[in-house]
């Protein structure tokens, strides 16, 4: 009897971006990806944290190169992309929380998380993909999207709404750029112990309701998205695209 192939999590000669790549998940994804075999651009705002983050993987002797950008100037990232070479893979991980209830919610914080987790997301997938159009080349967008992309939370109705419309573009990208054999998914976390997600850890009433939701009974660690984010990028996830993988401890599963 032949056996069947298992699909390689390899990504050798693969070119991957990685934005928001100097922290949290953005940095465990980067250096998930290097470990894989890819040569990863790490975008993110402060060039101090590229050149620190660029020299821990040199010395792991992977390959790295930064791109200090800041992501919500789309126009500055859209001609970056398209003075560069494909990439195969994007990771986009640079996100931001302004919480409050939704009565308090100013017009300034709606607009920058809507900003940078819905606009700079929408338009680097289409600068990325319409690189990828222009040579023929294949690719996997990932979006850090959120459980928050699922159901609501408490105090989040900015976030929630940036997260739930992030889950709605992915659908419908997939549906127009299948045909070009570009894929594009999201990860929907639960809380991850990174800087975001600091104060409201930190707050023991919301540590309270964060706990009781997640079964698996922790908060996230970076650890914990590092292999999502190779298999979506690697060949293992060929036929995804589209929908988004929950990394939640359970939280939507009642
Ligand atoms: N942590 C969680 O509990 C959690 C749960 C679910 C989903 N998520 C999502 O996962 C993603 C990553 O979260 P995280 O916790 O890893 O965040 P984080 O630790 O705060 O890291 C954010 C990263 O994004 C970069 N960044 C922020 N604004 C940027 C901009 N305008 N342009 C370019 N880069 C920018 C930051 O670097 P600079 O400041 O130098 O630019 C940093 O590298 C976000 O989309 C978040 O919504 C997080």
């Amino acid at each position: 009897m032949k056996l069947p192939q298992t699909p390689s999590l390899r990504l050798d000669g693969k070119r991957a971006l990685v934005t928001g790549a100097t922290s949290g998940i953005g940095l465990g994804a980067a250096t998930a990806l290097a470990r894989a075999g890819a040569e990863v651009h790490c975008l993110a705002r402060s060039n101090d944290q590229l050149d620190a983050l660029c020299g821990a993987l040199a010395e792991e002797g992977l390959s790295a190169r930064s791109l200090p950008m800041d992501l919500t100037d789309v126009k500055a990232v859209a001609d970056e992309l398209a003075a560069r070479e494909a990439f195969d893979v994007v990771v986009n991980s640079a996100g931001m929380a302004r919480h409050s209830a939704a009565l308090d919610t100013s017009p300034e914080d709606y607009d920058a998380v809507m900003g940078l987790n819905l606009r700079a997301a929408y338009f680097l997938s289409t600068a990325a993909a319409r690189r990828m159009t222009a040579v023929g080349k294949p690719g996997s967008i990932i979006h850090l999207s959120s459980q928050m992309g699922h159901v609501g939370g408490i105090v989040r109705a900015v976030y929630c709404a940036s997260k739930h419309a992030l889950e709605g573009m992915i659908k419908a990208m997939a549906i127009e750029w299948g045909p070009n054999r570009i894929r594009i998914n999201s990860i929907c976390p639960t809380f991850i112990r990174t800087p975001l997600g600091e104060q409201t850890l930190a707050d023991p009433e919301r540590r309270q309701w964060i706990e009781g939701k997640i079964k698996l009974g922790r908060v996230g660690e970076v650890e914990d998205i590092m292999g999502a984010v190779v298999y979506l990028a690697s060949d293992a996830s060929a036929l995804v695209t589209g929908t988004s993988l929950l990394i939640d401890g359970g939280w939507t599963a009642e």
